[in-house]
Formats: structure tokens, sequence, C-alpha cells
């Protein structure tokens, strides 16, 4: 055919880049606080079940469809069956919309690792973050009041995002992975070495570890821990079928999708143990339980260990460690988001790589620099955040999952295609646990989720602002997925696939 798919040189840049997809923000900031909650040491058990009954099983959805596909998520849908390419599209508008904002963080993580030098927030990190840093105006919903000192660095953030993505699959994804994923679990293991070290860790990693049995009772822990390993894994929504359209005809798939499934868990748990010995540390130097240090999320990373890096004997070196190790994490996790929506952009039109970077690329940046370097940007994300999250990618992965397993009743199909590349295969069980105990999950989660902020709105923020970047943008992604499946796609794409090989 004329248009020849880019592939990775081979399976191990492949499990490299999906590790460095998989591996972000979440591992370092969302686990450790999210297991802690929810049942300390005990939460292992349910992460472990979701892990292997979820988490995994998904996986190899994902590479089945992209890998027999040989598309983008709307390729790869179409290919599946002409009325499910809106779904394809609703994953790739979910990736845009997070895409824009996760640049953000990575860029206030750049800055951060600056900062750590000098530990530039004095002694109060929470007004520095909220003032000096953010300019954060409690007041007002919407706001165009630019802070430079947040645009610059994320304009920095998307033209290194826009090369290595320009650099094309294996020249610019691949090797960036090779190179920044080994060079993150360096810098990672350094920390967590650093931070055992340090007075009151035992502390820490006590309360972390210590099990609640109760709590296996709970359904709430269960709920979390199948929401952390679907977050945390990006199952799902769009990722893993990209990057698994570039694999070659004969690849071990199930083989890889283990490799990664426990590969992000192991680097979770490791997170785990680094952040909790901190916490530890910072209780004991506080005089105060851990329970009152613990945080997650933002708070955990900008204002919580900022104030570990000014209390702790060489703290500049481990503010180094810590905001290069999110910056690294992060990065490899964008590129992916991004890879997505450029693909899908290629694929329906045709266009060249360099102008579909351009083009959606750019398109990207522009919204990501217009709405979060601002003075309201820091509630405009956090809401972004909780909808594209936990309404957004649970949301289309429930309806793909219903349409491949129970409408279309694909997955006898996509388990011989597993089966026919893999050495570990995959049967009867794995059928259930995607087509019975997923949805069931997903299900779940979604309809408490909806109907939660429908009661509660959101984080206490403004209805006006839940209303437009909560809701309106969600249902927007939704109306215009559908409308993209409408557009005709560049002339016999959808039925040329056989003849690849
Ligand atoms: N799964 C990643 C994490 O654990 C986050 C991520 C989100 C990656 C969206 C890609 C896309 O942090
Ligand atoms: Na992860």
């Amino acid at each position: 055919a004329a248009h020849k798919r880019e592939v990775w040189s081979g399976r191990s840049v492949f499990i490299m880049a999906a590790i460095g997809s998989a591996v972000g923000l979440g591992n370092i900031w969302r686990f450790p606080y999210i297991a802690y909650e929810n049942g300390g040491g005990a939460f292992l058990i349910p992460y472990l079940v979701a892990l292997l009954t979820a988490g995994i099983p998904l996986l190899f959805v994902d590479y089945a469809m992209g890998h027999k596909f040989r598309g983008s998520p709307p390729l790869a849908f179409r290919r599946l069956s002409r009325g499910s390419e809106f779904i394809g599209w609703w994953q790739v508008l979910i990736c845009f919309v997070i895409g824009v904002y996760y640049a953000v963080i990575i860029a206030w993580a750049a800055c951060y690792t600056f900062f750590s030098v000098t530990e530039a927030w004095g002694d109060s990190p929470e007004e520095f973050f909220m003032g000096d840093f953010l300019h954060v105006d409690g007041e007002s919903s919407f706001g165009m009041s630019f802070v430079p000192g947040v645009a610059w660095p994320l304009l920095l953030v998307w033209v290194a995002t826009l090369v290595v993505l320009a650099l094309g699959v294996q020249r610019g994804i691949g090797n960036a992975n090779r190179i920044f994923v080994p060079l993150l679990v360096v810098l990672f293991g350094a920390l967590v070495v650093q931070a055992l070290l340090l007075d009151g860790a035992s502390v820490g990693l006590d309360a972390f570890f210590t099990p609640n049995w109760e709590a296996l009772t709970d359904t709430g822990v269960w709920i979390a821990a199948y929401a952390q390993i679907f977050f945390s894994l990006s199952v799902a929504f769009g990722i893993m079928i990209t990057y698994s359209s570039y694999l070659k005809r004969k690849t071990n798939l199930t083989g890889s999708g283990l490799v990664v499934g426990f590969s992000n868990s192991s680097f979770e748990v490791l997170a785990g143990i680094g952040v909790f010995s901190a916490l530890g540390f910072m209780a004991q130097a506080q005089g105060v339980a851990v329970d009152e240090v613990v945080a997650g999320g933002i708070g955990l990373a900008f204002i919580a260990f900022p104030t570990i890096v000014s209390q702790m004997p060489g703290g500049p070196i481990f503010g180094v460690l810590f905001f290069g190790s999110l910056v690294f994490a992060g990065f490899t996790s964008l590129i992916s988001i991004l890879q997505v929506t450029i693909a899908a952009f290629q694929d329906k039109t045709g266009l060249g790589k360099v102008p579909a970077v351009l083009t959606i690329g750019g398109a990207s940046a522009i919204v990501s620099l217009l709405l979060f370097p601002t003075t309201t940007g820091l509630n405009t994300l956090d809401v972004v955040d909780r909808f594209a999250n936990q309404f957004g990618i649970v949301g289309v992965a429930f309806v793909a999952i219903i349409v491949i397993a129970w409408i279309l009743r694909r997955l006898p199909e996509l388990r011989d295609h597993l089966n026919s590349v893999s050495s570990f295969k995959v049967g009867l069980g794995w059928q259930i646990f995607v087509g019975v105990i997923t949805p069931v999950v997903l299900g779940y989660m979604l309809f408490s989720e909806i109907r939660d902020r429908i009661d509660e709105g959101y984080g206490g923020l403004p209805d006006d602002l839940v209303t437009v970047f909560g809701w309106g943008v969600q249902v927007a992604v939704i109306v215009l997925a559908v409308a993209m499946s409408f557009v005709p796609w560049r002339r016999g794409i959808e039925d040329e696939f056989e003849l690849d090989e």
C-alpha cells in the first residue's frame, strides 16, 4: 500500500515505550496516598486482584485491537466494525484533553527542579506555590491573566514534545523512552535510597505498610484498587492501541503485557516506599503523627515535598531527584498521549507526520498555553482532570468493553489473535475478566461518579467552572467524537489493511 505504517525496531523498544507511558505522575503521587487511605499493607491484596482480573486483561484487549487492526483508535474500531468508530474518536479526544493539562504539571515540576537548588520557596512552600509561583486568583472562575513564569516553561515542554513526535515512532518516541525510562529508574532509585536513610523513615514505612485487614470488607477499598489500576495502566483510552499498532506482525503480545503490567506496579510500590519514608521523616521532624502529614497529588508534590527538602540534610539533591523524576515520568506519558491524537489525524487524512504534528500538536500547545498558565489555571486544571479521569476514561472504557464483548461479541476473535502470536495463552478466564468483571466495576464507578458530581458538585469549586470545564468539555468530546465518525476516511484505508503484509 502507498501508506506504509511506521514500526518499532523490536519488541523491547515497544515495551520500554509502553512502560514509559504507564509510569507517570500517578505512580509517584497517587498510588502511595491511595494505598495508605485504603488499608495500607492490606490494600496490596485488592490491588493485585485488580491488576490480574482487570488491568492486565484489558491491556491485552488494547494490544489485540491495535495489533490486529493496525491503526490508531478510530481506525482500529472502524475496522472492527463500521458503527464503533466513534469510540475511537472519543478516546482520541480524551487524550487531547488530558494532553493539554498534563503538560502543565510537567512544566511546574521542571521549574521546581530548579527551585530545589536554592529552596526558592523560603519557609512557606504553600504561599510560594499559590502566590509567588502560580499567582492564583481565588475569586474568579475564568480569566486570562497570564503568568509568564509558568507560560515560558510550558512553551519549552511543548517544543520538546513536538520535536520528539516529529522525529517519529522509532527515532523520536522509541529513542526518547530508551533514554528517559532508564534515567527515571536511576533517579528515582537514588531518591528512594536517600529517603530510606532519613531519620523517621521507618515510622513512615510502618504507617504505609501496617495492614488494616478490615478494609478488605469495604467495597470502597476494592473500587479504589480497580480505579488505581485502570488509571495507572492507562488502559482502554487509546494509548496502547496506538503503540501496539506499530508492532511487527509476529510479536509476543501477552508476554509484553505481563512485563509492562508488573513493571508499572513495581514502580508504584517503590514510589510508596520512597514517599512514605520521606513523610515519616517530616512527621518526626515536626513531632506529629504520619497521619497528619499525608498528602497526595499536587499537595504532596508542590507543598509537602518542598517542606521536606527544606528540613532535611542534602535537601536540594533530594528535591532535584524528586522533581526530575516527575519530569521524566510525566514526559514519556505526555508523548504517548499526544501520539494518539496525531496518529488518528494521520490515519484519517493521510497527512504526513510532520504536518500532522504541527497542526494537531500545535493546536494542543495553543489550547494548553491559553488556558493554564493563568491566574485561574489551577482550578481549571483540577476540574478538567477530575472529569477526564473519573468520567471520560471510565466512561469510554465501559462503552468500549460493552460494545466489543457484548454487542459485537468479538472477544473470541481477539483471543485467537492474541494466542496466534503470543507465548502466554488466554482463554475463558480472560473472557470472563474482560467481559464480566471489568464492565461491572467500570459501570459501578461511572454511575456513582455521575451521581456524586450531580449531588455535590466538585471540590467546593464554583458551579460555572464545573459546568463548563467539567460537564461541558466531556459532553463536547462525545458529540465531536460522533461527528468525526461521519467524516470520510482517505480513500480505501478502512479496508486496505489486509494487504499490509
Ligand atoms: N498512567 C499514568 C500514571 O500512572 C498517567 C497517564 C495518564 C499516562 C494519561 C498516559 C495518559 O500516571
Ligand atoms: Na502508572
